[in-house]
């Protein structure tokens, strides 16, 4: 482990989960209609795998509590299902410690999970970050993982003034940035390389850039809107006294959405990525969110911003959290509020002027099969 390492992980996680109970459940329709873009891609990798016994091990890195990991399963399970009707899986859900591992297994079996109508299927829970091993080598049949690679391994305190995204960043920062996502890239693509089984396949998607020559960044960055807003909204609380200026000055969303041509250098550079994985698809597009299905329509302002928010909220909270809200209080029961606040003015920023802050859910898919 280098000295970087080190200090990233004593920094902590760049995220410890989704937030309060229940809360991305409701509010992550915007990655479930990524999921559901997903399907042909799913169904693909299984009618490629082989079926040979004892058992086919399926395993979502990143999976957040619930919901969205059972419309994998679903898919993945059904197209299996077609190939073999006997076939014995185990279903291994991975993620953080702090992900609600409760709601995922309740939502696992509960009247909308996969357990119901599936035979011969076991499931089993891999707590650990997916930068480091968590699997077995040479175990893992199909490893999928959407919307979670683009958080960086840890967080990140460098200088930023007047900005908190990664694009935005002024240099060094920006660069640096850039170099620690690099890093970390390479680091989740070994570990995969580790745990699939010769044959098997990787499907991962994750927010994404294109080059925009219009842009101050020179990209089209996802989410670009709502991480100016969360800026504006930082920055609007710290001149109330609300949020300490020093904790944001040196506060970084710790995401990084990379450029197709970044989520393919290591797959080129690195001799045993090479050797490892032959590219079957890599692809970028550009999807809807459901809370822009209120955007344009009359008088919907409000029902966009309250839906934007909370999908805001539900992925963000505990990142703000932990490195902006709590290194501006003494009170720990004073963080709840600085959320409270901080989500309250950014629903009425966006109210107020809803085209200003658009989403653009720009994603970026891989698929590999491991040779
Ligand atoms: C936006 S959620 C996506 C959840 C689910 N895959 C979906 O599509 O709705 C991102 C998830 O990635 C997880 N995550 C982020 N960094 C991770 C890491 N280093 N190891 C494992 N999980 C991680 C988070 O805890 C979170 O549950």
């Amino acid at each position: 482990m280098t000295t970087e390492d080190r200090s990233r992980k004593a920094h902590g996680a760049a995220t410890a989960g989704m937030g309060r109970k229940g809360l991305y459940d409701h509010h992550s329709g915007a990655q479930n209609q990524a999921i559901q873009q997903q399907e042909a891609r799913l169904r693909n990798a299984v009618d490629h795998l082989d079926l040979a016994r004892p058992e086919l091990r399926i395993m979502d890195y990143g999976c957040g509590p619930g919901r969205n990991s059972i419309t994998v399963f679903h898919t993945i399970l059904d197209a299996l299902r077609r190939r073999d009707a006997d076939m014995p899986v185990v279903a291994v859900h991975n993620d953080q410690i702090g992900n609600d591992w409760n709601e995922l297994l309740a939502n696992v079996g509960g009247p909308k999970g996969y357990l119901r109508d599936i035979k011969h299927i076991r499931v089993e829970t891999s707590v650990g970050s997916f930068f480091d091993p968590v699997a077995s080598p040479g175990t893992v049949d199909l490893g999928v993982s959407f919307a979670a690679s683009h958080w960086l391994a840890g967080s990140v305190s460098l200088a930023s003034p007047g900005s908190l995204f990664f694009c935005d960043l002024p240099e060094p920062a920006r660069g640096e940035v850039a170099a620690i996502a690099a890093r970390d890239w390479t680091d989740f693509l070994k570990q995969r390389a580790s745990e699939l089984k010769p044959g098997g396949w990787f499907v991962v998607d994750g927010l994404a850039s294109v080059p925009d020559p219009d842009d101050p960044s020179g990209l089209r960055a996802a989410g670009r809107g709502l991480y100016r807003a969360f800026g504006q909204v930082a920055d609007a609380m710290a001149a109330d006294g609300r949020i300490d200026r020093d904790a944001l000055e040196t506060f970084i969303f710790p995401v990084y959405f990379r450029q197709s041509e970044e989520v393919r250098a290591p797959l080129e550079r690195e001799q045993d990525l090479k050797d490892a994985f032959e590219i079957v698809e890599l692809s970028n597009e550009l999807l809807a969110t459901p809370f822009e299905g209120n955007l344009g329509k009359d008088d919907d302002a409000e029902a966009y911003a309250a839906g934007y928010a909370g999908f805001a909220r539900a992925f963000a909270e505990s990142t703000l959290s932990a490195g902006l809200f709590a290194p501006s209080t003494s009170d720990a029961a004073a963080v709840k509020d600085l959320a409270d606040d901080f989500f309250k003015r950014l629903q009425a920023l966006i109210a107020a002027d809803p085209k200003r802050y658009p989403f653009e859910h720009q994603v970026v898919t891989l698929v590999l099969r491991k040779r």
